[in-house]
Protein backbone atom coordinates (compact mmCIF):
# COMPACT_ATOMS: atom_id res chain seq x y z
CA UNK A 1 0.00 0.00 0.00
CA UNK A 2 1.73 3.68 -0.78
CA UNK A 3 1.19 6.36 0.92
CA UNK A 4 -1.83 8.07 -1.36
CA UNK A 5 -4.31 5.27 -0.87
CA UNK A 6 -3.61 5.16 2.90
CA UNK A 7 -4.82 8.53 3.19
CA UNK A 8 -7.73 8.01 0.83
CA UNK A 9 -8.63 5.29 2.99
CA UNK A 10 -7.90 7.57 6.39
CA UNK A 11 -10.61 10.00 5.00
CA UNK A 12 -12.97 7.42 4.24
CA UNK A 13 -12.93 5.83 7.12
CA UNK A 14 -13.25 9.74 9.04
CA UNK A 15 -16.35 10.33 6.48
CA UNK A 16 -17.60 6.90 6.65
CA UNK A 17 -18.16 7.43 10.52
CA UNK A 18 -21.18 9.86 9.51
CA UNK A 19 -24.08 7.08 9.16
CA UNK A 20 -28.21 8.27 8.23
CA UNK A 21 -31.05 6.18 8.69
CA UNK A 22 -34.15 7.21 6.35
CA UNK A 23 -37.65 5.55 7.27
CA UNK A 24 -40.00 5.85 4.44
CA UNK A 25 -43.80 5.96 5.01
CA UNK A 26 -46.38 6.77 2.39
CA UNK A 27 -46.33 6.69 -1.56
CA UNK A 28 -43.79 5.24 -4.22
CA UNK A 29 -43.23 9.31 -4.43
CA UNK A 30 -42.08 8.85 -0.71
CA UNK A 31 -39.65 6.30 -1.69
CA UNK A 32 -38.36 8.40 -4.43
CA UNK A 33 -37.84 11.24 -2.15
CA UNK A 34 -35.41 8.77 -0.13
CA UNK A 35 -33.49 7.46 -2.43
CA UNK A 36 -32.51 11.69 -3.69
CA UNK A 37 -31.65 12.50 0.02
CA UNK A 38 -30.08 9.20 0.22
CA UNK A 39 -28.24 10.22 -2.73
CA UNK A 40 -27.80 14.02 -1.45
CA UNK A 41 -26.24 12.91 1.99
CA UNK A 42 -23.87 10.53 0.40
CA UNK A 43 -21.98 13.72 -1.06
CA UNK A 44 -22.15 15.15 2.09
CA UNK A 45 -20.12 11.88 3.25
CA UNK A 46 -23.20 9.90 4.86
CA UNK A 47 -22.65 5.88 4.83
CA UNK A 48 -26.37 4.31 5.27
CA UNK A 49 -27.00 3.13 8.59
CA UNK A 50 -28.64 -0.58 8.67
CA UNK A 51 -30.65 0.72 11.91
CA UNK A 52 -31.76 4.07 13.44
CA UNK A 53 -29.59 3.58 16.64
CA UNK A 54 -26.69 3.22 14.48
CA UNK A 55 -26.80 6.61 12.66
CA UNK A 56 -26.19 9.85 12.98
CA UNK A 57 -28.72 11.50 11.23
CA UNK A 58 -32.41 9.87 11.09
CA UNK A 59 -34.77 11.06 9.27
CA UNK A 60 -38.77 9.80 8.64
CA UNK A 61 -39.89 10.39 5.50
CA UNK A 62 -43.73 11.00 6.27
CA UNK A 63 -47.20 10.35 5.01
CA UNK A 64 -49.99 12.21 5.98
CA UNK A 65 -52.88 10.38 3.75
CA UNK A 66 -54.75 8.86 6.08
CA UNK A 67 -54.98 9.35 10.42
CA UNK A 68 -53.17 5.65 10.82
CA UNK A 69 -50.12 6.98 8.56
CA UNK A 70 -49.74 10.23 10.76
CA UNK A 71 -50.21 8.73 13.87
CA UNK A 72 -47.46 6.42 13.46
CA UNK A 73 -45.28 8.98 13.16
CA UNK A 74 -45.42 10.30 16.54
CA UNK A 75 -45.19 6.66 17.92
CA UNK A 76 -41.81 6.32 16.14
CA UNK A 77 -40.80 9.49 16.69
CA UNK A 78 -40.84 8.62 20.43
CA UNK A 79 -38.88 5.06 19.93
CA UNK A 80 -36.41 7.05 18.19
CA UNK A 81 -36.47 9.59 20.95
CA UNK A 82 -35.36 7.17 23.38
CA UNK A 83 -32.40 5.70 20.84
CA UNK A 84 -31.59 9.88 20.96
CA UNK A 85 -31.06 10.21 24.85
CA UNK A 86 -29.18 6.82 24.79
CA UNK A 87 -26.82 7.66 22.35
CA UNK A 88 -25.86 10.97 24.08
CA UNK A 89 -25.42 8.94 27.03
CA UNK A 90 -22.60 7.72 25.16
CA UNK A 91 -21.61 10.62 24.07
CA UNK A 92 -22.90 10.64 20.59
CA UNK A 93 -25.23 13.01 18.92
CA UNK A 94 -28.25 11.77 17.07
CA UNK A 95 -29.90 14.39 14.48
CA UNK A 96 -33.50 13.87 14.22
CA UNK A 97 -35.63 15.25 10.71
CA UNK A 98 -38.94 14.49 9.82
CA UNK A 99 -39.72 15.46 5.82
CA UNK A 100 -42.66 14.42 3.75
CA UNK A 101 -46.60 15.03 4.02
CA UNK A 102 -46.98 14.95 7.81
CA UNK A 103 -43.77 17.88 7.91
CA UNK A 104 -45.94 20.00 5.18
CA UNK A 105 -49.14 19.80 6.66
CA UNK A 106 -47.89 19.96 10.01
CA UNK A 107 -44.77 22.14 10.39
CA UNK A 108 -44.30 23.36 13.85
CA UNK A 109 -46.61 21.51 15.13
CA UNK A 110 -44.58 18.38 15.12
CA UNK A 111 -41.67 20.03 17.04
CA UNK A 112 -44.31 21.20 19.88
CA UNK A 113 -45.90 17.66 19.82
CA UNK A 114 -42.63 15.77 19.44
CA UNK A 115 -39.89 17.06 21.44
CA UNK A 116 -36.53 16.46 20.15
CA UNK A 117 -37.10 16.71 16.58
CA UNK A 118 -34.23 19.27 14.95
CA UNK A 119 -35.14 19.48 11.23
CA UNK A 120 -38.88 19.49 9.94
CA UNK A 121 -39.40 20.06 6.26
CA UNK A 122 -41.66 19.54 3.34
CA UNK A 123 -41.64 17.46 0.06
CA UNK A 124 -40.27 20.14 -1.87
CA UNK A 125 -37.23 21.61 0.11
CA UNK A 126 -35.47 18.19 1.21
CA UNK A 127 -32.63 19.43 -1.87
CA UNK A 128 -31.42 21.92 0.93
CA UNK A 129 -30.81 19.12 3.79
CA UNK A 130 -27.10 20.04 3.76
CA UNK A 131 -27.86 24.02 4.69
CA UNK A 132 -30.51 22.54 7.33
CA UNK A 133 -28.14 20.65 8.89
CA UNK A 134 -25.43 23.33 8.88
CA UNK A 135 -28.02 25.95 10.49
CA UNK A 136 -29.16 22.95 12.88
CA UNK A 137 -25.32 22.76 13.73
CA UNK A 138 -24.60 26.20 14.37
CA UNK A 139 -28.37 27.58 16.39
CA UNK A 140 -28.65 24.46 18.29
CA UNK A 141 -32.22 25.36 17.23
CA UNK A 142 -34.96 23.31 15.79
CA UNK A 143 -35.21 24.07 11.99
CA UNK A 144 -38.50 24.35 9.80
CA UNK A 145 -39.16 24.69 6.26
CA UNK A 146 -42.11 24.24 4.61
CA UNK A 147 -42.20 26.13 1.11
CA UNK A 148 -42.91 24.89 -2.52
CA UNK A 149 -40.10 25.80 -4.81
CA UNK A 150 -40.47 22.39 -7.01
CA UNK A 151 -38.81 23.68 -9.54
CA UNK A 152 -35.83 24.38 -7.55
CA UNK A 153 -35.79 20.99 -6.22
CA UNK A 154 -36.17 19.11 -9.50
CA UNK A 155 -32.66 21.59 -11.32
CA UNK A 156 -31.14 20.66 -7.90
CA UNK A 157 -31.63 17.05 -7.83
CA UNK A 158 -30.28 17.00 -11.45
CA UNK A 159 -27.42 16.88 -10.80
CA UNK A 160 -26.96 14.10 -8.48
CA UNK A 161 -27.24 10.91 -9.23
CA UNK A 162 -29.40 8.12 -7.67
CA UNK A 163 -27.60 5.86 -5.79
CA UNK A 164 -27.85 2.23 -5.67
CA UNK A 165 -27.62 -1.11 -8.44
CA UNK A 166 -31.53 -1.63 -8.57
CA UNK A 167 -33.07 -3.04 -12.41
CA UNK A 168 -36.10 -1.38 -11.85
CA UNK A 169 -35.60 2.68 -10.61
CA UNK A 170 -38.78 5.28 -9.89
CA UNK A 171 -38.53 8.39 -11.79
CA UNK A 172 -41.10 11.54 -10.75
CA UNK A 173 -41.83 13.29 -13.96
CA UNK A 174 -44.44 15.16 -12.00
CA UNK A 175 -45.39 16.72 -8.65
CA UNK A 176 -48.33 17.89 -7.08
CA UNK A 177 -52.31 17.77 -7.38
CA UNK A 178 -54.84 20.39 -8.58
CA UNK A 179 -57.73 18.65 -8.05
CA UNK A 180 -58.61 18.56 -4.71
CA UNK A 181 -61.01 15.86 -4.21
CA UNK A 182 -62.87 16.63 -0.92
CA UNK A 183 -61.18 14.17 1.05
CA UNK A 184 -57.43 14.35 0.31
CA UNK A 185 -54.46 16.41 1.72
CA UNK A 186 -52.25 15.52 -1.21
CA UNK A 187 -52.77 19.16 -2.53
CA UNK A 188 -52.06 21.00 0.06
CA UNK A 189 -48.85 18.68 0.82
CA UNK A 190 -47.96 18.37 -2.44
CA UNK A 191 -48.71 21.53 -3.92
CA UNK A 192 -50.19 22.75 -7.10
CA UNK A 193 -48.96 20.35 -10.41
CA UNK A 194 -46.26 20.68 -11.50
CA UNK A 195 -43.88 18.48 -14.58
CA UNK A 196 -40.25 18.56 -14.80
CA UNK A 197 -39.10 19.42 -18.42
CA UNK A 198 -38.77 16.63 -20.64
CA UNK A 199 -35.23 16.43 -21.06
CA UNK A 200 -34.29 16.68 -17.54
CA UNK A 201 -36.82 13.62 -17.12
CA UNK A 202 -34.59 11.78 -19.93
CA UNK A 203 -31.36 12.58 -18.71
CA UNK A 204 -32.11 11.17 -15.81
CA UNK A 205 -33.66 8.37 -17.64
CA UNK A 206 -30.35 7.82 -19.30
CA UNK A 207 -28.23 7.90 -16.31
CA UNK A 208 -30.56 5.32 -14.78
CA UNK A 209 -29.46 2.99 -17.73
CA UNK A 210 -26.37 3.79 -17.89
CA UNK A 211 -26.09 2.23 -13.82
CA UNK A 212 -28.11 -1.04 -15.23
CA UNK A 213 -31.55 0.03 -15.19
CA UNK A 214 -34.22 -1.65 -17.43
CA UNK A 215 -37.32 -0.75 -16.18
CA UNK A 216 -38.40 2.80 -15.06
CA UNK A 217 -41.69 3.74 -13.15
CA UNK A 218 -42.81 7.15 -14.27
CA UNK A 219 -44.81 8.77 -11.02
CA UNK A 220 -46.70 11.16 -10.29
CA UNK A 221 -49.57 11.99 -8.22
CA UNK A 222 -51.39 12.56 -11.30
CA UNK A 223 -48.93 11.75 -13.86
CA UNK A 224 -50.80 10.88 -16.69
CA UNK A 225 -51.46 15.41 -16.27
CA UNK A 226 -47.70 15.35 -17.38
CA UNK A 227 -46.86 18.27 -19.46
CA UNK A 228 -43.26 19.14 -19.51
CA UNK A 229 -41.46 21.81 -21.19
CA UNK A 230 -40.41 20.37 -24.52
CA UNK A 231 -39.21 22.31 -28.01
CA UNK A 232 -40.38 25.35 -26.68
CA UNK A 233 -44.28 23.53 -26.37
CA UNK A 234 -45.30 20.93 -23.93
CA UNK A 235 -45.10 17.07 -24.23
CA UNK A 236 -47.71 15.46 -23.11
CA UNK A 237 -46.92 11.76 -20.85
CA UNK A 238 -47.48 9.67 -24.12
CA UNK A 239 -44.50 12.09 -26.00
CA UNK A 240 -42.85 11.48 -22.89
CA UNK A 241 -43.13 7.39 -23.37
CA UNK A 242 -42.31 7.70 -26.52
CA UNK A 243 -38.99 9.14 -26.29
CA UNK A 244 -38.05 7.65 -23.30
CA UNK A 245 -38.49 3.97 -25.22
CA UNK A 246 -35.57 4.92 -27.32
CA UNK A 247 -33.08 5.62 -24.89
CA UNK A 248 -30.85 2.65 -25.11
CA UNK A 249 -30.89 -0.27 -22.03
CA UNK A 250 -34.60 1.21 -21.14
CA UNK A 251 -36.51 -2.10 -21.91
CA UNK A 252 -39.89 -1.60 -19.75
CA UNK A 253 -41.66 1.60 -18.98
CA UNK A 254 -44.80 1.94 -16.59
CA UNK A 255 -46.82 5.09 -15.23
CA UNK A 256 -48.45 5.68 -11.63
CA UNK A 257 -51.08 7.22 -10.68
CA UNK A 258 -53.49 8.48 -13.31
CA UNK A 259 -56.29 9.99 -13.00
CA UNK A 260 -59.48 9.27 -15.25
CA UNK A 261 -59.88 12.84 -15.94
CA UNK A 262 -56.50 13.15 -17.46
CA UNK A 263 -56.40 9.08 -19.73
CA UNK A 264 -56.28 11.27 -22.90
CA UNK A 265 -56.17 9.25 -26.36
CA UNK A 266 -52.84 9.43 -27.05
CA UNK A 267 -51.84 7.48 -23.73
CA UNK A 268 -54.08 5.19 -24.61
CA UNK A 269 -53.22 4.75 -28.43
CA UNK A 270 -49.56 4.47 -26.61
CA UNK A 271 -50.81 1.19 -24.80
CA UNK A 272 -51.85 -0.24 -28.56
CA UNK A 273 -48.62 0.81 -30.03
CA UNK A 274 -45.51 0.60 -27.57
CA UNK A 275 -44.28 -2.88 -26.18
CA UNK A 276 -41.98 -1.17 -23.85
CA UNK A 277 -45.11 0.23 -22.39
CA UNK A 278 -46.36 -2.43 -19.90
CA UNK A 279 -49.92 -3.78 -19.95
CA UNK A 280 -51.10 -2.16 -16.44
CA UNK A 281 -52.71 0.25 -15.86
CA UNK A 282 -53.48 2.10 -12.06
CA UNK A 283 -56.71 4.43 -12.74
CA UNK A 284 -58.55 5.04 -9.41
CA UNK A 285 -61.82 5.60 -9.01
CA UNK A 286 -62.60 5.58 -5.43
CA UNK A 287 -66.24 4.49 -5.95
CA UNK A 288 -69.17 3.84 -8.04
CA UNK A 289 -72.19 5.84 -6.53
CA UNK A 290 -72.58 8.98 -9.25
CA UNK A 291 -73.68 11.07 -5.95
CA UNK A 292 -70.54 10.00 -3.97
CA UNK A 293 -68.19 11.08 -6.82
CA UNK A 294 -70.10 14.12 -6.83
CA UNK A 295 -69.48 14.43 -3.44
CA UNK A 296 -66.14 13.85 -3.90
CA UNK A 297 -65.50 15.84 -6.79
CA UNK A 298 -63.72 13.57 -8.77
CA UNK A 299 -65.22 15.13 -11.96
CA UNK A 300 -66.43 12.16 -13.17
CA UNK A 301 -68.93 9.43 -13.65
CA UNK A 302 -68.97 5.62 -12.61
CA UNK A 303 -69.80 5.49 -17.10
CA UNK A 304 -67.43 7.55 -18.03
CA UNK A 305 -65.10 5.74 -15.94
CA UNK A 306 -66.37 2.33 -17.17
CA UNK A 307 -66.13 3.73 -20.95
CA UNK A 308 -62.11 4.52 -20.24
CA UNK A 309 -61.63 1.52 -19.24
CA UNK A 310 -63.41 0.00 -22.45
CA UNK A 311 -61.75 2.04 -24.56
CA UNK A 312 -57.74 1.41 -22.74
CA UNK A 313 -58.36 -2.40 -23.07
CA UNK A 314 -60.12 -1.83 -26.67
CA UNK A 315 -56.38 -0.64 -27.42
CA UNK A 316 -54.84 -3.54 -25.70
CA UNK A 317 -56.28 -6.42 -24.50
CA UNK A 318 -54.59 -7.94 -22.41
CA UNK A 319 -54.38 -4.70 -19.93
CA UNK A 320 -54.28 -5.45 -16.33
CA UNK A 321 -56.10 -3.01 -14.50
CA UNK A 322 -55.54 -1.71 -10.45
CA UNK A 323 -57.87 0.81 -8.40
CA UNK A 324 -58.02 2.80 -5.27
CA UNK A 325 -61.53 2.53 -3.37
CA UNK A 326 -62.56 4.70 -0.17
CA UNK A 327 -65.70 3.07 1.53
CA UNK A 328 -67.68 4.52 4.31
CA UNK A 329 -66.97 7.99 2.62
CA UNK A 330 -69.31 10.68 4.28
CA UNK A 331 -73.10 9.82 3.66
CA UNK A 332 -72.48 6.89 1.98
CA UNK A 333 -75.53 4.36 1.99
CA UNK A 334 -75.55 1.12 1.68
CA UNK A 335 -77.21 1.24 -1.61
CA UNK A 336 -74.24 3.30 -2.70
CA UNK A 337 -71.49 1.19 -0.81
CA UNK A 338 -73.54 -1.76 -3.30
CA UNK A 339 -72.74 0.40 -6.76
CA UNK A 340 -68.94 0.51 -5.66
CA UNK A 341 -69.10 -3.93 -5.45
CA UNK A 342 -71.70 -3.13 -8.45
CA UNK A 343 -68.72 -1.36 -10.61
CA UNK A 344 -65.85 -3.86 -9.38
CA UNK A 345 -67.39 -6.72 -10.37
CA UNK A 346 -68.05 -4.88 -13.91
CA UNK A 347 -64.15 -4.21 -14.18
CA UNK A 348 -62.77 -7.32 -12.81
CA UNK A 349 -59.37 -6.08 -10.98
CA UNK A 350 -56.38 -7.55 -11.42
CA UNK A 351 -55.22 -5.93 -8.29
CA UNK A 352 -56.07 -3.13 -5.92
CA UNK A 353 -55.92 -0.75 -2.95
CA UNK A 354 -59.57 -0.01 -0.49
CA UNK A 355 -59.51 2.06 2.26
CA UNK A 356 -61.64 3.15 5.08
CA UNK A 357 -62.53 7.23 4.22
CA UNK A 358 -60.32 9.34 7.10
CA UNK A 359 -61.32 12.53 8.24
CA UNK A 360 -58.08 14.75 7.00
CA UNK A 361 -58.01 17.89 8.99
CA UNK A 362 -58.39 20.89 6.71
CA UNK A 363 -60.12 18.93 3.94
CA UNK A 364 -64.00 20.12 2.90
CA UNK A 365 -65.29 15.82 3.36
CA UNK A 366 -64.25 16.04 7.14
CA UNK A 367 -66.19 18.93 8.02
CA UNK A 368 -69.65 17.25 7.09
CA UNK A 369 -71.75 16.13 9.68
CA UNK A 370 -72.64 12.72 8.14
CA UNK A 371 -69.49 10.77 8.93
CA UNK A 372 -69.80 7.15 9.23
CA UNK A 373 -69.74 5.35 12.35
CA UNK A 374 -66.53 3.11 12.33
CA UNK A 375 -67.57 -0.34 12.35
CA UNK A 376 -69.95 0.44 9.42
CA UNK A 377 -66.99 1.43 7.22
CA UNK A 378 -65.19 -1.80 8.75
CA UNK A 379 -68.11 -3.98 7.06
CA UNK A 380 -68.12 -2.27 3.91
CA UNK A 381 -64.83 -2.58 3.62
CA UNK A 382 -64.48 -6.23 4.59
CA UNK A 383 -67.00 -6.82 2.25
CA UNK A 384 -64.79 -5.02 -0.78
CA UNK A 385 -61.85 -6.47 -0.06
CA UNK A 386 -62.78 -10.40 0.18
CA UNK A 387 -64.60 -9.49 -3.52
CA UNK A 388 -61.19 -7.79 -4.81
CA UNK A 389 -59.17 -10.53 -3.31
CA UNK A 390 -61.20 -13.09 -5.05
CA UNK A 391 -61.07 -11.12 -8.57
CA UNK A 392 -56.74 -10.70 -7.98
CA UNK A 393 -56.72 -14.23 -7.13
CA UNK A 394 -58.88 -15.47 -10.14
CA UNK A 395 -56.75 -13.36 -12.56
CA UNK A 396 -53.47 -14.70 -11.63
CA UNK A 397 -54.99 -18.29 -12.03
CA UNK A 398 -55.61 -17.08 -14.80
CA UNK A 399 -52.15 -16.49 -16.06
CA UNK A 400 -51.23 -20.45 -15.30
CA UNK A 401 -50.29 -22.28 -18.90
CA UNK A 402 -49.26 -18.76 -20.39
CA UNK A 403 -45.60 -17.84 -21.00
CA UNK A 404 -44.42 -14.34 -20.61
CA UNK A 405 -41.46 -11.96 -20.13
CA UNK A 406 -40.05 -11.21 -16.65
CA UNK A 407 -37.47 -8.94 -15.51
CA UNK A 408 -35.42 -10.45 -12.92
CA UNK A 409 -34.49 -8.54 -10.26
CA UNK A 410 -33.49 -10.11 -7.63
CA UNK A 411 -32.44 -13.95 -5.93
CA UNK A 412 -35.35 -15.97 -4.63
CA UNK A 413 -34.87 -18.06 -1.15
CA UNK A 414 -33.80 -21.08 -2.77
CA UNK A 415 -30.77 -21.96 -4.36
CA UNK A 416 -30.81 -21.72 -8.39
CA UNK A 417 -34.57 -19.46 -7.88
CA UNK A 418 -34.93 -15.75 -8.72
CA UNK A 419 -37.65 -13.47 -8.37
CA UNK A 420 -38.65 -11.04 -11.14
CA UNK A 421 -41.48 -9.04 -12.19
CA UNK A 422 -44.13 -9.93 -15.15
CA UNK A 423 -45.78 -7.20 -17.27
CA UNK A 424 -48.94 -7.33 -15.00
CA UNK A 425 -46.29 -6.50 -11.87
CA UNK A 426 -47.11 -9.94 -10.35
CA UNK A 427 -43.80 -11.19 -8.62
CA UNK A 428 -42.53 -14.65 -10.42
CA UNK A 429 -40.47 -16.85 -8.79
CA UNK A 430 -38.71 -18.80 -11.20
CA UNK A 431 -36.10 -21.81 -11.48
CA UNK A 432 -33.09 -20.66 -13.04
CA UNK A 433 -30.44 -23.59 -14.88
CA UNK A 434 -27.13 -23.21 -13.51
CA UNK A 435 -24.89 -20.96 -15.73
CA UNK A 436 -28.30 -19.57 -16.49
CA UNK A 437 -29.11 -15.42 -17.26
CA UNK A 438 -28.50 -13.07 -13.89
CA UNK A 439 -30.03 -9.73 -12.92
CA UNK A 440 -31.19 -7.17 -15.28
CA UNK A 441 -32.11 -10.09 -17.91
CA UNK A 442 -35.61 -10.40 -19.94
CA UNK A 443 -36.57 -13.94 -19.74
CA UNK A 444 -39.38 -15.64 -20.84
CA UNK A 445 -41.14 -17.40 -17.97
CA UNK A 446 -43.52 -20.53 -18.41
CA UNK A 447 -46.53 -20.17 -15.24
CA UNK A 448 -47.01 -23.03 -13.58
CA UNK A 449 -48.25 -22.04 -10.33
CA UNK A 450 -49.98 -19.50 -8.24
CA UNK A 451 -48.96 -18.41 -4.16
CA UNK A 452 -50.99 -15.79 -2.08
CA UNK A 453 -48.84 -12.89 -3.55
CA UNK A 454 -47.04 -14.62 -6.26
CA UNK A 455 -46.69 -16.81 -9.31
CA UNK A 456 -43.80 -19.43 -9.84
CA UNK A 457 -42.51 -20.76 -13.10
CA UNK A 458 -40.27 -22.62 -15.27
CA UNK A 459 -37.38 -20.32 -17.19
CA UNK A 460 -37.98 -21.09 -20.93
CA UNK A 461 -35.41 -18.50 -22.28
CA UNK A 462 -33.56 -15.49 -22.46
CA UNK A 463 -34.97 -12.61 -24.78
CA UNK A 464 -32.95 -9.69 -23.65
N1 LIG B 1 -53.53 10.83 -6.93
C1 LIG B 1 -54.05 9.60 -6.71
C2 LIG B 1 -54.17 9.16 -5.27
C3 LIG B 1 -53.23 9.58 -4.23
S1 LIG B 1 -53.65 9.08 -2.61
C4 LIG B 1 -55.44 9.55 -7.30
O1 LIG B 1 -56.07 10.55 -7.49
O2 LIG B 1 -55.90 8.49 -7.55
C5 LIG B 1 -53.80 7.34 -2.73
C6 LIG B 1 -55.13 6.82 -2.34
O3 LIG B 1 -55.38 7.03 -0.97
C7 LIG B 1 -56.31 7.47 -3.03
O4 LIG B 1 -56.52 6.99 -4.30
C8 LIG B 1 -57.44 7.14 -2.09
O5 LIG B 1 -58.03 5.92 -2.42
C9 LIG B 1 -56.76 7.03 -0.74
N2 LIG B 1 -57.11 8.15 0.13
C10 LIG B 1 -56.82 9.45 -0.07
N3 LIG B 1 -57.34 10.20 0.93
C11 LIG B 1 -58.00 9.36 1.76
C12 LIG B 1 -58.75 9.53 2.96
N4 LIG B 1 -58.97 10.73 3.47
N5 LIG B 1 -59.27 8.42 3.54
C13 LIG B 1 -59.07 7.20 3.01
N6 LIG B 1 -58.37 6.98 1.90
C14 LIG B 1 -57.83 8.05 1.26
FE1 LIG C 1 -55.85 13.40 -3.98
FE2 LIG C 1 -57.75 13.56 -5.79
FE3 LIG C 1 -55.42 14.76 -6.21
FE4 LIG C 1 -55.58 12.11 -6.26
S1 LIG C 1 -56.59 13.54 -7.68
S2 LIG C 1 -54.03 13.33 -5.24
S3 LIG C 1 -57.09 11.69 -4.69
S4 LIG C 1 -56.90 15.29 -4.64
FE1 LIG D 1 -48.75 10.08 1.57
FE2 LIG D 1 -47.76 12.34 0.70
FE3 LIG D 1 -47.69 10.19 -0.83
S1 LIG D 1 -49.57 12.11 1.90
S2 LIG D 1 -49.52 9.09 -0.20
S3 LIG D 1 -46.63 10.44 1.08
S4 LIG D 1 -48.04 12.27 -1.49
Amino acid sequence: MNDMSAIALTAETETAQKKVFIRTYGCQMNVYDSTRMEAILAGEGYAQAAAPEEADLVILNTCHIREKAAEKVYSELGKIRAMKREREGAGRDMVIAVAGCVAQAEGEEIAKRAKGVDLVFGPQTFHRLPEYLARHRETGRTVVETEFPAEEKFKALTAKASPGTAVAAFLTVQEGCDKFCSFCVVPYTRGAEFSRPMAQVLAEARGLAGRGVREVTLLGQNVNAYRGEADGGTASLARLVTELSSVPGIERIRYTTSHPRDMSDDLIAAHAENQKLMPYLHLPVQAGSNRILKAMNRGHTAEEYLDLLAKVRAARPDIAISGDFIVGFPGETEAEFEETMALVRTVGYASAFSFKYSPRPGTPAAERPDQLPEDVKLDRLHRLQALLLDQQQAFNRSCVGGTFPVLLEKPGRRDGQMIGRSPYLQSVHIEIPEGGPGFGALVECRIEGVGPNSLSGQYVRQTA
